[in-house]
């Protein structure tokens, strides 16, 4: 293999300016794959992930291509997931490239995301070559849009101008990539230095590990470490994607492919871990190695307990693939047996949750997302609480720590006054404010990981019509006044329905989440008062009345297809209900707290 002729690349785009559309075309101009074989967005393989329009897993095909000057060269092209709960895999993917094409709508033009994606490139070092897409559109403004790129900072003379969906520039893209990014550097006789990237687990398989080689090479029999882990394993195979899995003899510095190597479990595999020669070892691992850590945990609860069992079995399968996701057992006086999940992020709980609905076929509820808090008791002990049930009674605190992160807000000045607003409104501190350029802020926040996990990303995005980006960071645990609220229904306290706020907006949230119970908890045969309690202290009420009607009674005995909706939208309700007492409570109930105003 001559490394001059090998690029490393990425696509990074603002949401549905046609990324995977380019990708697929690249695919195809490069025979890399049939038209008629293309199955639409390749690269996003899960369903899931499909219909949501977000790349979880990152994933790398090989292209081989003639250039203009006549030589054949191996492209990489290495995807992207594109959430801020996986910015740290994108970090990775990216280090595993020397160059990016950024997309641009040429009706759409520079947006949020594109902002954001442009300094993980550079932070990267990546070449960046503009591509403005979608030119067929009637709306499209390529000039317009190249004037954006110059506030932006990079040369519009540089911009491909393309239609994906039509094929037009396609073959420009590609000689824009072997021209304008360089090939990778490092020394094939070295020892072994190779950058995961991604892992997947495949039940036939075991896990496949997915990565940049950076120095040396890696071949079948050799004996590696994951340098973090510690773990050494025999290499079975190596091989490229092309896009199926194609092995190959050994993989060399520059070069990207995959791994199987008996590894059982992806926590032996993790994203940003170097893999090396166990009795060649390179002196020392690729910087930036981060453990992936649960930031989010929340309840898990099967509707119907038998399921108990299945539930975790389908935990630890998504496990075998997710070596982010935690569980452990729980359980709840209000509703039994369950696991207590953990989570990077918001979206990565509900595409957890998702899964084990979709495809283990299970009815769950799940509790309000929570932090995890460090309780300082009277006696001295810490204690970690993940689950506001847990908390001890006040009397027995001294005081109580929660997590806080530095808040990274990009978004253009006209929103600086709705984005500080929202940050001030979540308990932020204000850090730091710098104009990136005559249009664009970058704002710094210290808030409570508690704040951004109850739905602070979707706000932003609301507050600025969705030109906000944001990415955190842990910073580390500080003091506040913490109150723990415990939520009455019918005079019995249900844990699984409390939750931990700040001092000073409890008596607030103690209004809006009893509004909010109130209209999500249906009416029962009898009179049904729901609190919200500090200690004691009754601090909110309101009262569910006692059911009058019954549904059918508002279809006049007429229309029977209408009749047999209702019943089936009414078994459906039913589902995700949970008896607790002497009262029945649905799912969307133990989630109110992240719908109230
Ligand atoms: P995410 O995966 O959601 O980030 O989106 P993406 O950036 O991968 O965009 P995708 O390729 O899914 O394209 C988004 C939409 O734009 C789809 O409906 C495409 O068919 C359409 N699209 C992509 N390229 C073009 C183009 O050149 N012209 C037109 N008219 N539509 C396009």
């Amino acid at each position: 293999v001559n490394q001059d002729r090998i690029i490393n690349f990425c696509i990074i785009a603002h949401v549905d300016h046609g990324k995977s559309t380019l990708a697929d075309r690249l695919l195809e101009y490069t025979d890399t794959i049939e038209e008629r074989d293309m199955e639409e967005q390749l690269l996003d393989t899960m369903e899931l992930e499909r219909e949501r329009g977000i790349t979880i897993k990152a994933q790398a095909v090989r292209m081989n291509y003639e250039a203009d000057d006549g030589q054949n060269y191996i492209l990489n092209l290495i995807d992207t997931p594109g959430h801020v709960d996986f910015n740290y895999e994108v970090s990775r993917s990216l280090e595993a490239c020397e160059g990016a094409l950024l997309v641009i709508d040429a009706a759409q033009g520079v947006e949020a995301q594109t902002l954001a994606n442009i300094y993980l490139a550079l932070e990267a070092d990546l070449e960046i070559i503009p591509v403005i897409n979608k030119i067929d559109l009637d709306s499209a403004r390529p000039d317009l849009v190249k004037e954006e790129l110059i506030d932006i900072g990079i040369d519009p003379d540089e911009a491909i101008l393309t239609s994906a969906k039509e094929g037009v520039g396609i073959g420009e893209v590609l000689d824009a990539v072997v021209e304008r990014v360089s090939s990778p550097a490092g020394d094939i006789d070295r020892p072994l230095k190779a950058l995961i990237f991604d892992s997947v687990y495949d039940p036939y398989q075991g896990v496949i590990a997915y990565y940049r080689v950076v120095e040396g090479s890696i071949e079948p029999g050799m004996e590696i470490e994951m340098m973090a882990t510690e773990k050494t394993f025999e290499v079975e195979e190596v091989g490229i994607f092309t896009p199926n899995m194609e092995s190959v003899d050994r993989l060399v510095a520059g070069e990207v492919g995959y791994v199987i190597a008996g590894i059982k479990d992806v926590k032996h595999s993790r994203v940003g871990d170097t893999i090396t020669e166990a009795n060649n070892p390179t002196d020392e691992p690729l910087p930036g190695y981060q453990k992936a850590k649960p930031m989010v945990y929340c309840g898990l609860y099967p509707v119907e307990g038998a399921d108990y069992d299945l539930l975790r079995d389908a935990l630890e399968k998504l496990q075998l693939n997710d070596a982010a996701l935690t569980f452990e057992p729980e359980t709840s006086e209000a509703l039994g047996f369950g696991y207590r999940g953990g989570f990077l992020g918001l979206l990565h709980m509900e595409i957890i949750q998702e899964r084990l609905e979709r495809e283990y076929d299970l009815d769950l509820i799940t509790t309000a997302p929570s932090v995890v808090y460090k309780v300082h008791k009277e006696d001295g002990e810490v204690l970690e609480i993940e689950n506001p049930a847990k908390m001890p009674e006040p009397q027995e605190i001294d005081f109580i720590e929660e997590p806080f992160v530095e808040a990274t807000i990009m978004l253009p000045d006209d929103y600086v006054g709705d984005g500080m607003e929202l940050a001030q409104d979540r308990r932020g501190e204000f850090e730091d404010m710098q104009y990136l350029d005559e249009t664009r802020v970058k704002l710094v926040y210290e808030l409570p990981l508690s704040e951004i996990i109850l739905d602070f990303f979707d706000q932003l995005k609301s507050a600025t019509r969705g030109y906000a980006t944001l990415d955190y960071e842990f910073v580390g645990y500080r003091e506040a006044d913490l109150v723990k609220l415990n939520i009455l229904v019918n005079k019995d306290p249900i844990d699984a329905l409390s939750c931990i706020v700040h001092e000073d907006n409890a008596y607030e949230i103690g209004q809006s989440l009893t509004r909010k119970l109130k209209e999500f908890i249906p009416e029962q045969m009898f009179e049904v008062p729901v609190q919200a309690a500090i200690g004691n202290n009754v601090i909110a009420r309101q009262t569910i009345r006692a059911k009058r009607k019954n549904v059918l009674q508002k279809c006049y005995g007429g229309d029977v297809s209408r009749k047999r909706k209702l019943l089936e939208k009414q078994k459906e309700g039913k589902k995700r209900m949970k008896q607790v007492g002497s009262v029945e409570i649905p799912q969307e109930a133990f989630m109110a707290i992240l719908s109230i105003d």
